[in-house]
Protein backbone atom coordinates (compact mmCIF):
# COMPACT_ATOMS: atom_id res chain seq x y z
CA UNK A 1 0.00 0.00 0.00
CA UNK A 2 1.23 3.33 -0.91
CA UNK A 3 1.91 4.75 2.15
CA UNK A 4 1.31 8.37 1.28
CA UNK A 5 -1.95 7.43 0.08
CA UNK A 6 -4.91 9.98 0.92
CA UNK A 7 -8.46 9.93 -0.62
CA UNK A 8 -10.72 12.75 -1.28
CA UNK A 9 -14.44 11.60 -0.75
CA UNK A 10 -17.50 13.38 -2.00
CA UNK A 11 -21.14 12.88 -2.20
CA UNK A 12 -22.91 14.46 -4.99
CA UNK A 13 -24.58 17.12 -3.68
CA UNK A 14 -28.45 17.06 -2.74
CA UNK A 15 -30.62 19.79 -4.11
CA UNK A 16 -31.37 21.98 -1.66
CA UNK A 17 -35.68 21.48 -2.01
CA UNK A 18 -35.33 17.72 -1.54
CA UNK A 19 -35.58 15.88 1.74
CA UNK A 20 -33.23 13.01 1.28
CA UNK A 21 -35.07 9.96 1.11
CA UNK A 22 -33.85 6.04 1.61
CA UNK A 23 -32.71 5.65 -2.10
CA UNK A 24 -30.89 8.32 -2.12
CA UNK A 25 -29.00 7.57 1.53
CA UNK A 26 -28.87 3.69 0.15
CA UNK A 27 -27.48 4.96 -3.46
CA UNK A 28 -25.27 8.03 -2.26
CA UNK A 29 -24.51 8.89 0.85
CA UNK A 30 -24.32 5.74 3.00
CA UNK A 31 -22.13 4.12 0.79
CA UNK A 32 -19.37 7.32 0.62
CA UNK A 33 -19.90 7.54 4.76
CA UNK A 34 -18.85 3.36 4.92
CA UNK A 35 -15.96 3.83 2.24
CA UNK A 36 -14.85 6.92 4.32
CA UNK A 37 -15.21 4.79 7.29
CA UNK A 38 -13.35 2.20 6.26
CA UNK A 39 -10.15 3.78 4.83
CA UNK A 40 -9.76 5.72 7.98
CA UNK A 41 -10.29 2.84 9.94
CA UNK A 42 -7.50 1.24 8.05
CA UNK A 43 -4.75 4.27 8.61
CA UNK A 44 -5.79 6.29 5.36
CA UNK A 45 -6.11 9.95 5.61
CA UNK A 46 -9.78 11.66 4.23
CA UNK A 47 -11.46 14.26 3.76
CA UNK A 48 -14.90 13.69 3.19
CA UNK A 49 -17.00 16.16 1.36
CA UNK A 50 -20.62 17.47 0.80
CA UNK A 51 -23.36 20.37 0.75
CA UNK A 52 -26.16 21.18 -0.79
CA UNK A 53 -26.68 21.89 -4.76
CA UNK A 54 -28.18 25.62 -3.68
CA UNK A 55 -29.03 27.00 -7.36
CA UNK A 56 -31.15 26.17 -10.23
CA UNK A 57 -34.88 26.76 -10.82
CA UNK A 58 -36.41 24.43 -8.76
CA UNK A 59 -35.52 26.41 -5.47
CA UNK A 60 -36.81 29.84 -7.61
CA UNK A 61 -40.00 28.28 -7.99
CA UNK A 62 -40.38 27.01 -4.64
CA UNK A 63 -39.79 30.11 -3.07
CA UNK A 64 -41.96 31.79 -5.60
CA UNK A 65 -44.73 29.66 -4.08
CA UNK A 66 -44.03 30.06 -0.78
CA UNK A 67 -43.74 33.83 -1.10
CA UNK A 68 -40.27 33.58 0.49
CA UNK A 69 -36.47 33.97 -0.75
CA UNK A 70 -34.41 31.25 -2.45
CA UNK A 71 -31.96 31.87 0.33
CA UNK A 72 -34.64 30.79 2.63
CA UNK A 73 -35.69 27.74 0.89
CA UNK A 74 -32.21 26.73 1.00
CA UNK A 75 -31.44 27.24 4.62
CA UNK A 76 -34.51 25.33 5.59
CA UNK A 77 -33.70 22.36 3.46
CA UNK A 78 -30.18 22.75 4.89
CA UNK A 79 -31.02 22.11 8.30
CA UNK A 80 -33.16 19.13 7.03
CA UNK A 81 -30.55 16.90 5.01
CA UNK A 82 -27.90 17.96 8.41
CA UNK A 83 -30.55 16.72 10.60
CA UNK A 84 -30.94 13.42 8.54
CA UNK A 85 -27.24 12.63 7.49
CA UNK A 86 -26.30 13.41 11.38
CA UNK A 87 -28.66 10.99 12.50
CA UNK A 88 -27.63 8.71 10.33
CA UNK A 89 -24.38 8.35 11.31
CA UNK A 90 -22.79 9.79 7.60
CA UNK A 91 -20.16 11.92 9.51
CA UNK A 92 -18.89 14.88 6.84
CA UNK A 93 -15.71 16.52 7.33
CA UNK A 94 -17.42 19.75 5.73
CA UNK A 95 -21.44 20.18 5.11
CA UNK A 96 -21.34 23.61 3.28
CA UNK A 97 -23.64 24.97 0.30
CA UNK A 98 -23.03 26.21 -3.24
CA UNK A 99 -24.87 29.69 -2.50
CA UNK A 100 -23.17 30.29 1.25
CA UNK A 101 -19.91 28.41 0.66
CA UNK A 102 -17.26 31.11 0.42
CA UNK A 103 -15.03 31.49 -2.09
CA UNK A 104 -18.10 29.16 -4.47
CA UNK A 105 -19.31 31.51 -6.91
CA UNK A 106 -15.06 33.15 -7.48
CA UNK A 107 -13.95 29.75 -8.17
CA UNK A 108 -17.02 29.06 -10.54
CA UNK A 109 -16.34 31.86 -12.39
CA UNK A 110 -12.89 31.17 -13.14
CA UNK A 111 -13.64 27.97 -14.17
CA UNK A 112 -15.80 29.14 -16.98
CA UNK A 113 -13.34 32.03 -17.43
CA UNK A 114 -10.65 30.20 -18.56
CA UNK A 115 -12.28 27.60 -20.65
CA UNK A 116 -13.53 30.74 -22.37
CA UNK A 117 -10.41 31.47 -22.64
CA UNK A 118 -9.18 28.82 -23.92
CA UNK A 119 -11.55 28.77 -26.87
CA UNK A 120 -14.00 25.96 -25.51
CA UNK A 121 -17.25 28.63 -25.32
CA UNK A 122 -19.22 29.54 -28.01
CA UNK A 123 -22.23 31.97 -28.06
CA UNK A 124 -25.32 31.07 -29.87
CA UNK A 125 -28.68 32.57 -30.03
CA UNK A 126 -31.68 29.99 -28.60
CA UNK A 127 -35.35 30.20 -28.32
CA UNK A 128 -37.23 29.82 -25.40
CA UNK A 129 -40.56 29.91 -23.43
CA UNK A 130 -40.77 32.86 -21.57
CA UNK A 131 -43.82 33.34 -19.34
CA UNK A 132 -44.67 36.77 -18.21
CA UNK A 133 -46.78 36.55 -15.21
CA UNK A 134 -43.84 34.94 -13.75
CA UNK A 135 -41.24 37.16 -15.03
CA UNK A 136 -39.08 34.17 -16.07
CA UNK A 137 -37.56 31.76 -18.74
CA UNK A 138 -39.02 28.22 -18.63
CA UNK A 139 -36.84 25.58 -18.35
CA UNK A 140 -38.71 22.59 -20.66
CA UNK A 141 -40.40 20.59 -17.84
CA UNK A 142 -41.89 23.33 -15.90
CA UNK A 143 -44.21 24.36 -19.68
CA UNK A 144 -46.75 21.70 -20.13
CA UNK A 145 -48.76 21.40 -23.38
CA UNK A 146 -50.28 18.89 -26.00
CA UNK A 147 -48.62 16.41 -27.89
CA UNK A 148 -48.35 17.56 -31.18
CA UNK A 149 -47.79 13.70 -31.93
CA UNK A 150 -50.06 11.70 -29.74
CA UNK A 151 -52.07 14.14 -28.86
CA UNK A 152 -51.56 13.81 -25.25
CA UNK A 153 -52.23 16.15 -22.55
CA UNK A 154 -49.81 16.80 -19.98
CA UNK A 155 -46.76 16.89 -22.47
CA UNK A 156 -43.61 18.72 -21.56
CA UNK A 157 -41.51 21.34 -23.78
CA UNK A 158 -39.69 19.54 -25.96
CA UNK A 159 -40.61 15.66 -25.04
CA UNK A 160 -44.08 13.76 -24.23
CA UNK A 161 -43.71 10.72 -21.46
CA UNK A 162 -47.00 9.13 -23.38
CA UNK A 163 -45.42 8.47 -26.59
CA UNK A 164 -41.79 9.17 -25.40
CA UNK A 165 -41.36 11.52 -28.41
CA UNK A 166 -39.38 14.27 -28.37
CA UNK A 167 -39.98 17.62 -30.62
CA UNK A 168 -39.08 21.40 -31.40
CA UNK A 169 -40.55 23.40 -28.82
CA UNK A 170 -42.71 25.74 -30.80
CA UNK A 171 -44.59 22.47 -32.01
CA UNK A 172 -46.20 21.88 -28.87
CA UNK A 173 -49.72 22.98 -28.63
CA UNK A 174 -51.58 25.00 -26.08
CA UNK A 175 -48.77 25.62 -24.01
CA UNK A 176 -49.01 26.25 -20.63
CA UNK A 177 -46.66 27.53 -17.90
CA UNK A 178 -46.37 24.83 -15.23
CA UNK A 179 -46.22 27.17 -12.47
CA UNK A 180 -48.53 29.76 -13.26
CA UNK A 181 -50.97 28.31 -15.98
CA UNK A 182 -50.27 31.74 -17.92
CA UNK A 183 -49.19 30.71 -21.88
CA UNK A 184 -45.79 31.31 -22.29
CA UNK A 185 -44.31 32.90 -25.62
CA UNK A 186 -40.96 31.53 -27.10
CA UNK A 187 -38.49 34.40 -27.48
CA UNK A 188 -34.96 34.84 -28.48
CA UNK A 189 -32.23 34.57 -25.80
CA UNK A 190 -28.73 34.13 -25.71
CA UNK A 191 -26.47 31.87 -24.06
CA UNK A 192 -22.96 30.20 -23.53
CA UNK A 193 -21.87 26.37 -24.73
CA UNK A 194 -19.27 24.68 -23.64
CA UNK A 195 -17.45 22.90 -26.50
CA UNK A 196 -16.96 19.34 -25.13
CA UNK A 197 -15.96 18.16 -28.37
CA UNK A 198 -12.96 19.64 -28.45
CA UNK A 199 -12.29 17.04 -25.47
CA UNK A 200 -13.61 14.23 -27.10
CA UNK A 201 -10.14 12.62 -27.48
CA UNK A 202 -8.86 13.39 -23.98
CA UNK A 203 -12.58 11.63 -22.22
CA UNK A 204 -12.02 8.85 -24.63
CA UNK A 205 -8.30 8.29 -23.82
CA UNK A 206 -8.46 9.01 -19.73
CA UNK A 207 -11.63 6.13 -19.72
CA UNK A 208 -9.98 3.70 -21.62
CA UNK A 209 -7.33 4.15 -18.98
CA UNK A 210 -9.89 4.33 -15.99
CA UNK A 211 -9.37 0.14 -14.80
CA UNK A 212 -11.68 -1.39 -12.11
CA UNK A 213 -14.18 1.34 -12.91
CA UNK A 214 -17.66 -0.29 -12.47
CA UNK A 215 -19.02 -0.85 -15.89
CA UNK A 216 -22.49 1.29 -15.66
CA UNK A 217 -19.81 4.00 -15.72
CA UNK A 218 -17.27 3.35 -17.44
CA UNK A 219 -19.01 1.68 -20.46
CA UNK A 220 -21.63 3.93 -20.11
CA UNK A 221 -19.69 7.31 -20.41
CA UNK A 222 -17.24 5.72 -23.23
CA UNK A 223 -20.50 5.16 -25.26
CA UNK A 224 -21.78 8.57 -24.60
CA UNK A 225 -18.30 10.44 -25.56
CA UNK A 226 -17.76 7.87 -28.75
CA UNK A 227 -21.19 9.01 -30.31
CA UNK A 228 -20.19 12.72 -30.09
CA UNK A 229 -21.11 15.14 -27.68
CA UNK A 230 -22.76 18.19 -28.85
CA UNK A 231 -22.15 21.68 -26.86
CA UNK A 232 -23.92 21.71 -23.90
CA UNK A 233 -25.26 25.48 -22.71
CA UNK A 234 -23.78 26.07 -19.62
CA UNK A 235 -25.80 29.58 -18.79
CA UNK A 236 -29.41 30.18 -17.60
CA UNK A 237 -31.67 33.45 -17.91
CA UNK A 238 -32.33 33.88 -14.17
CA UNK A 239 -31.51 35.72 -10.95
CA UNK A 240 -30.75 32.86 -8.58
CA UNK A 241 -27.14 31.03 -9.50
CA UNK A 242 -23.72 32.34 -10.19
CA UNK A 243 -23.36 35.45 -11.96
CA UNK A 244 -21.73 34.87 -15.75
CA UNK A 245 -18.52 36.93 -15.30
CA UNK A 246 -18.88 38.61 -19.18
CA UNK A 247 -20.05 41.77 -19.37
CA UNK A 248 -22.38 40.79 -21.81
CA UNK A 249 -24.38 38.14 -19.72
CA UNK A 250 -24.92 40.97 -16.80
CA UNK A 251 -28.44 39.17 -16.04
CA UNK A 252 -27.29 35.60 -16.56
CA UNK A 253 -26.05 33.19 -14.19
CA UNK A 254 -24.53 29.83 -14.48
CA UNK A 255 -26.30 26.45 -15.16
CA UNK A 256 -26.72 24.68 -11.81
CA UNK A 257 -24.62 21.30 -12.89
CA UNK A 258 -21.96 23.85 -14.32
CA UNK A 259 -21.06 25.19 -11.20
CA UNK A 260 -22.67 22.44 -8.75
CA UNK A 261 -19.47 19.88 -8.88
CA UNK A 262 -17.35 23.22 -8.35
CA UNK A 263 -18.67 23.12 -5.16
CA UNK A 264 -16.94 19.53 -4.51
CA UNK A 265 -12.92 22.18 -4.74
CA UNK A 266 -15.03 25.14 -3.14
CA UNK A 267 -15.95 23.14 -0.24
CA UNK A 268 -13.20 21.60 0.14
CA UNK A 269 -10.95 25.32 0.19
CA UNK A 270 -13.42 26.50 2.81
CA UNK A 271 -12.95 23.32 5.42
CA UNK A 272 -9.33 23.63 4.79
CA UNK A 273 -9.88 27.48 5.76
CA UNK A 274 -11.98 26.93 8.52
CA UNK A 275 -9.00 25.44 10.08
CA UNK A 276 -7.08 28.80 9.03
CA UNK A 277 -5.18 25.96 6.57
CA UNK A 278 -5.20 28.54 3.20
CA UNK A 279 -2.98 25.68 1.38
CA UNK A 280 -3.55 22.41 1.86
CA UNK A 281 -6.97 21.92 -0.46
CA UNK A 282 -4.61 22.68 -3.54
CA UNK A 283 -3.11 19.32 -2.41
CA UNK A 284 -6.01 17.53 -2.19
CA UNK A 285 -6.78 18.83 -5.78
CA UNK A 286 -4.03 18.06 -7.16
CA UNK A 287 -1.41 16.04 -5.84
CA UNK A 288 -0.90 12.48 -7.29
CA UNK A 289 -0.83 10.37 -3.99
CA UNK A 290 -4.68 11.74 -3.75
CA UNK A 291 -7.38 9.61 -5.44
CA UNK A 292 -10.55 11.58 -5.74
CA UNK A 293 -13.77 9.19 -5.15
CA UNK A 294 -16.77 10.97 -6.00
CA UNK A 295 -20.28 8.55 -4.84
CA UNK A 296 -23.64 9.57 -6.93
CA UNK A 297 -26.49 7.76 -8.66
CA UNK A 298 -26.72 6.93 -11.65
CA UNK A 299 -28.86 9.75 -13.22
CA UNK A 300 -25.62 11.78 -12.17
CA UNK A 301 -23.01 9.32 -14.21
CA UNK A 302 -22.78 11.68 -16.85
CA UNK A 303 -22.08 14.61 -15.43
CA UNK A 304 -19.16 13.62 -13.16
CA UNK A 305 -17.72 11.15 -15.63
CA UNK A 306 -17.95 13.53 -18.76
CA UNK A 307 -18.70 17.01 -18.44
CA UNK A 308 -16.75 17.33 -15.04
CA UNK A 309 -13.81 15.73 -16.16
CA UNK A 310 -13.84 17.94 -19.13
CA UNK A 311 -14.11 21.08 -16.72
CA UNK A 312 -11.35 19.69 -14.93
CA UNK A 313 -8.94 19.36 -18.15
CA UNK A 314 -9.96 22.94 -19.35
CA UNK A 315 -8.39 24.21 -16.01
CA UNK A 316 -5.46 21.88 -16.15
CA UNK A 317 -4.48 22.24 -12.46
CA UNK A 318 -6.37 19.63 -10.77
CA UNK A 319 -6.88 15.95 -10.91
CA UNK A 320 -9.27 13.59 -12.17
CA UNK A 321 -11.79 11.44 -10.65
CA UNK A 322 -9.72 8.47 -9.98
CA UNK A 323 -12.88 6.19 -9.74
CA UNK A 324 -16.80 7.02 -9.48
CA UNK A 325 -18.69 4.58 -7.68
CA UNK A 326 -22.33 5.23 -9.27
CA UNK A 327 -25.49 2.72 -7.81
CA UNK A 328 -28.37 2.11 -9.62
CA UNK A 329 -31.88 2.76 -7.47
CA UNK A 330 -33.44 1.61 -5.04
CA UNK A 331 -36.80 1.42 -5.59
CA UNK A 332 -40.12 1.19 -2.97
CA UNK A 333 -42.85 -1.60 -4.68
CA UNK A 334 -41.42 -0.81 -7.92
CA UNK A 335 -41.26 2.93 -8.28
CA UNK A 336 -38.57 5.25 -8.39
CA UNK A 337 -38.59 7.33 -4.07
CA UNK A 338 -40.17 10.41 -4.32
CA UNK A 339 -40.81 12.51 -1.25
CA UNK A 340 -43.06 15.13 -3.64
CA UNK A 341 -45.03 11.90 -5.09
CA UNK A 342 -45.18 9.88 -1.87
CA UNK A 343 -43.68 7.03 -3.10
CA UNK A 344 -41.66 5.46 -0.18
CA UNK A 345 -40.50 5.88 3.30
CA UNK A 346 -38.18 9.10 4.42
CA UNK A 347 -34.94 9.07 6.38
CA UNK A 348 -36.88 11.11 8.88
CA UNK A 349 -39.95 8.83 8.98
CA UNK A 350 -37.61 5.23 9.49
CA UNK A 351 -35.51 6.71 12.11
CA UNK A 352 -38.79 7.46 14.35
CA UNK A 353 -39.31 3.93 14.39
CA UNK A 354 -35.78 2.29 14.20
CA UNK A 355 -32.36 3.04 15.09
CA UNK A 356 -29.88 4.28 12.83
CA UNK A 357 -27.76 1.01 12.61
CA UNK A 358 -30.82 -1.65 11.42
CA UNK A 359 -31.53 0.94 8.94
CA UNK A 360 -27.53 1.35 7.90
CA UNK A 361 -27.92 -2.55 7.60
CA UNK A 362 -30.73 -2.79 5.53
CA UNK A 363 -29.40 -0.60 3.16
CA UNK A 364 -26.37 -1.73 2.74
CA UNK A 365 -27.66 -5.25 1.94
CA UNK A 366 -29.84 -4.27 -0.23
CA UNK A 367 -27.29 -1.50 -2.27
CA UNK A 368 -28.52 -0.75 -5.49
CA UNK A 369 -24.79 -1.54 -6.59
CA UNK A 370 -24.96 -3.46 -9.75
CA UNK A 371 -29.00 -3.21 -10.22
CA UNK A 372 -32.19 -1.52 -9.03
CA UNK A 373 -33.25 -3.07 -5.65
CA UNK A 374 -35.99 -3.00 -4.04
CA UNK A 375 -37.17 -1.59 -0.20
CA UNK A 376 -39.93 -3.55 1.65
CA UNK A 377 -40.55 -3.36 5.20
CA UNK A 378 -41.19 -7.18 5.36
CA UNK A 379 -37.83 -7.85 3.75
CA UNK A 380 -36.52 -4.96 6.59
CA UNK A 381 -37.98 -6.99 9.50
CA UNK A 382 -36.32 -10.26 8.23
CA UNK A 383 -32.91 -9.07 7.62
CA UNK A 384 -32.72 -7.69 10.74
CA UNK A 385 -34.49 -10.33 12.61
CA UNK A 386 -32.49 -13.29 10.76
CA UNK A 387 -28.73 -11.66 10.42
CA UNK A 388 -28.70 -8.61 12.58
CA UNK A 389 -30.22 -10.28 16.16
CA UNK A 390 -30.28 -14.09 15.48
CA UNK A 391 -26.66 -14.41 13.89
CA UNK A 392 -24.47 -11.27 14.82
CA UNK A 393 -26.20 -10.14 18.10
CA UNK A 394 -27.16 -14.05 19.35
CA UNK A 395 -23.46 -14.95 18.64
CA UNK A 396 -22.20 -11.85 20.87
CA UNK A 397 -24.97 -12.24 23.60
CA UNK A 398 -23.60 -16.32 23.92
CA UNK A 399 -20.07 -15.62 23.85
CA UNK A 400 -20.10 -12.55 26.64
CA UNK A 401 -22.92 -14.44 28.79
CA UNK A 402 -21.33 -18.03 28.83
CA UNK A 403 -17.99 -15.95 29.84
CA UNK A 404 -19.90 -14.04 32.61
CA UNK A 405 -21.31 -17.26 34.30
CA UNK A 406 -18.71 -19.44 33.91
CA UNK A 407 -15.53 -17.13 33.96
CA UNK A 408 -16.21 -14.04 35.52
CA UNK A 409 -16.47 -12.12 32.92
CA UNK A 410 -12.86 -12.30 32.36
CA UNK A 411 -11.11 -13.04 29.14
CA UNK A 412 -9.83 -16.77 29.80
CA UNK A 413 -6.58 -18.14 29.95
CA UNK A 414 -6.05 -19.22 25.47
CA UNK A 415 -3.97 -22.02 24.12
CA UNK A 416 -2.16 -21.13 21.45
CA UNK A 417 -0.90 -23.87 19.36
CA UNK A 418 -4.74 -26.10 19.76
CA UNK A 419 -6.23 -26.77 16.44
CA UNK A 420 -9.39 -25.38 17.55
CA UNK A 421 -7.84 -21.70 17.88
CA UNK A 422 -5.64 -22.78 14.56
CA UNK A 423 -9.08 -22.57 12.59
CA UNK A 424 -10.93 -19.72 14.93
CA UNK A 425 -7.82 -17.30 13.29
CA UNK A 426 -7.12 -18.65 10.40
CA UNK A 427 -11.21 -18.44 9.81
CA UNK A 428 -11.17 -14.78 11.00
CA UNK A 429 -7.83 -14.06 8.57
CA UNK A 430 -9.85 -15.05 5.92
CA UNK A 431 -12.63 -13.15 6.60
CA UNK A 432 -10.60 -10.07 7.42
CA UNK A 433 -8.87 -10.41 4.08
CA UNK A 434 -12.26 -10.75 1.88
CA UNK A 435 -14.05 -8.10 3.68
CA UNK A 436 -10.71 -5.88 3.10
CA UNK A 437 -10.77 -7.04 -0.65
CA UNK A 438 -14.48 -6.24 -1.33
CA UNK A 439 -14.56 -2.60 0.48
CA UNK A 440 -11.46 -1.92 -1.60
CA UNK A 441 -12.82 -2.57 -4.45
CA UNK A 442 -16.46 -0.21 -2.95
CA UNK A 443 -18.58 -3.31 -2.40
CA UNK A 444 -20.12 -2.66 0.10
CA UNK A 445 -22.85 -5.39 -0.03
CA UNK A 446 -20.08 -8.09 -0.30
CA UNK A 447 -18.10 -6.69 2.77
CA UNK A 448 -21.08 -6.87 5.16
CA UNK A 449 -21.45 -10.35 3.97
CA UNK A 450 -17.94 -11.97 4.71
CA UNK A 451 -18.73 -10.18 8.48
CA UNK A 452 -21.96 -11.94 8.41
CA UNK A 453 -20.17 -15.55 7.33
CA UNK A 454 -18.09 -14.53 10.35
CA UNK A 455 -20.18 -14.66 12.28
CA UNK A 456 -22.10 -17.92 11.10
CA UNK A 457 -18.49 -19.34 11.30
CA UNK A 458 -18.60 -18.30 14.87
CA UNK A 459 -22.14 -20.11 16.06
CA UNK A 460 -20.30 -23.30 13.92
CA UNK A 461 -17.21 -23.30 15.80
CA UNK A 462 -19.04 -22.78 19.23
CA UNK A 463 -21.24 -25.67 18.48
CA UNK A 464 -18.57 -27.64 17.62
CA UNK A 465 -16.64 -26.79 20.56
CA UNK A 466 -19.39 -27.68 22.81
CA UNK A 467 -17.90 -25.63 26.31
CA UNK A 468 -20.95 -26.27 27.75
CA UNK A 469 -19.50 -29.77 28.22
CA UNK A 470 -16.04 -29.63 28.10
CA UNK A 471 -16.99 -26.83 31.06
CA UNK A 472 -17.49 -29.32 33.14
CA UNK A 473 -14.75 -32.50 32.11
CA UNK A 474 -11.93 -29.70 30.94
CA UNK A 475 -12.32 -26.46 32.72
CA UNK A 476 -8.89 -25.56 30.92
CA UNK A 477 -9.84 -26.85 27.45
CA UNK A 478 -13.59 -24.91 27.73
CA UNK A 479 -11.30 -21.74 28.45
CA UNK A 480 -8.77 -22.00 25.12
CA UNK A 481 -11.94 -22.80 23.37
CA UNK A 482 -13.50 -19.89 24.42
CA UNK A 483 -10.46 -17.52 24.26
CA UNK A 484 -10.59 -18.59 20.96
CA UNK A 485 -14.10 -17.33 20.34
CA UNK A 486 -13.93 -13.91 21.60
CA UNK A 487 -11.41 -13.22 19.39
CA UNK A 488 -14.12 -13.74 16.72
CA UNK A 489 -16.72 -11.71 18.82
CA UNK A 490 -14.20 -8.53 18.95
CA UNK A 491 -13.16 -9.12 15.32
CA UNK A 492 -16.57 -8.52 14.68
CA UNK A 493 -16.78 -5.72 16.39
CA UNK A 494 -13.83 -4.05 14.37
CA UNK A 495 -14.73 -5.21 10.61
CA UNK A 496 -18.38 -3.85 11.53
CA UNK A 497 -16.88 -0.40 11.94
CA UNK A 498 -17.59 0.91 8.70
CA UNK A 499 -21.29 -0.72 8.24
CA UNK A 500 -22.70 0.01 11.98
CA UNK A 501 -21.07 2.44 13.67
CA UNK A 502 -22.60 2.58 17.39
CA UNK A 503 -23.24 -1.29 17.15
CA UNK A 504 -19.37 -2.04 16.92
CA UNK A 505 -18.58 1.17 18.95
CA UNK A 506 -21.03 -1.25 21.73
CA UNK A 507 -19.75 -4.78 21.16
CA UNK A 508 -15.77 -3.16 21.13
CA UNK A 509 -16.99 -1.45 24.50
CA UNK A 510 -16.92 -4.84 25.97
CA UNK A 511 -13.13 -5.41 25.05
CA UNK A 512 -11.98 -2.07 26.45
CA UNK A 513 -9.97 -3.59 28.91
CA UNK A 514 -8.41 -6.13 26.93
CA UNK A 515 -7.74 -5.18 23.20
CA UNK A 516 -6.14 -2.28 21.29
CA UNK A 517 -7.63 0.49 19.48
CA UNK A 518 -9.83 -0.91 16.75
CA UNK A 519 -6.99 1.01 13.99
CA UNK A 520 -4.06 -0.66 15.96
CA UNK A 521 -5.79 -4.18 16.03
CA UNK A 522 -7.42 -4.65 12.47
CA UNK A 523 -4.02 -5.91 10.83
CA UNK A 524 -3.24 -8.22 13.62
CA UNK A 525 -7.39 -9.93 13.41
CA UNK A 526 -6.78 -13.67 12.58
CA UNK A 527 -2.79 -13.23 12.53
CA UNK A 528 -2.51 -14.10 16.24
CA UNK A 529 -4.64 -13.87 19.25
CA UNK A 530 -5.39 -9.79 20.13
CA UNK A 531 -7.15 -10.30 23.51
CA UNK A 532 -5.46 -9.92 26.90
CA UNK A 533 -6.00 -12.84 29.38
CA UNK A 534 -7.66 -11.98 32.26
CA UNK A 535 -8.72 -9.02 31.51
CA UNK A 536 -12.20 -8.11 31.97
CA UNK A 537 -15.15 -7.98 29.70
CA UNK A 538 -17.85 -5.12 29.66
CA UNK A 539 -21.15 -7.08 28.31
CA UNK A 540 -23.43 -4.77 26.50
CA UNK A 541 -26.43 -7.13 26.95
CA UNK A 542 -28.69 -7.78 23.71
CA UNK A 543 -27.99 -5.64 20.89
CA UNK A 544 -30.32 -6.59 18.91
CA UNK A 545 -33.64 -7.85 20.20
CA UNK A 546 -35.56 -9.17 17.31
CA UNK A 547 -38.64 -6.93 16.01
CA UNK A 548 -42.14 -7.42 15.07
CA UNK A 549 -43.65 -6.28 11.72
CA UNK A 550 -46.12 -3.59 13.36
CA UNK A 551 -49.35 -1.10 12.14
CA UNK A 552 -46.74 2.00 12.52
CA UNK A 553 -44.38 0.67 9.24
CA UNK A 554 -47.66 -1.01 7.45
CA UNK A 555 -49.20 2.84 7.52
CA UNK A 556 -46.18 3.87 5.57
CA UNK A 557 -46.26 1.48 2.72
O1 LIG B 1 -28.98 15.06 -8.83
C1 LIG B 1 -28.77 15.81 -7.89
O2 LIG B 1 -29.32 15.68 -6.79
C2 LIG B 1 -27.75 16.93 -8.06
N1 LIG B 1 -28.04 17.98 -7.14
C3 LIG B 1 -26.37 16.36 -7.84
C4 LIG B 1 -25.26 17.33 -7.98
S1 LIG B 1 -23.80 16.53 -7.74
C5 LIG B 1 -22.57 17.62 -7.95
F1 LIG B 1 -22.25 17.83 -9.12
F2 LIG B 1 -22.66 18.61 -7.24
ZN1 LIG C 1 -45.90 31.39 -15.13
Amino acid sequence: MNPNRRVLITAALPYANNHPHLGHVAGVYLPADTYNRYLRLKGVETVFICGSDDHGVPVTISAQKEKSSPQEVVARYRGIQEKVFGSLGIEFDHYSGTSTCEGHAELSQQFFTKIFERGDIEERVTEQFYCDPCSMFLPDRYVEGQCPICEAEGARGDQCDACGQSYEQEQLKDPECAVCRGNPKIIPTKHWFFRLDRYEDRLEEWLKSCEGWRDNVRNYSRGIVREGLPARSITRDLEWGVPVPLEEAKDKVLYVWFDAPIGYISFTKEFFESKGDTESWREWWSDPDVELVHFLGKDNIIFHAVIWPAMLMGQGDFHLPTSIPANEYLNFKGEKFSKSKGVGVTAEEILELYDADRVRYYLTVVAPEGKDTSFTWEDFIQRNNDELSDVVGNFAHRMLTFTAKNFDSRVPHGASNSAFIEETLAVIKESRLQWDDALNRQKFREGLDRVLTLARHGNRLFDLAEPWKSRKEDEQRCGADLAALLEIVHALGVLLLPFLPSTSKKLLEAFRSCSPQPEKALASLGESCVLMEGEELHPPGIIYPRLELTSEESDLS
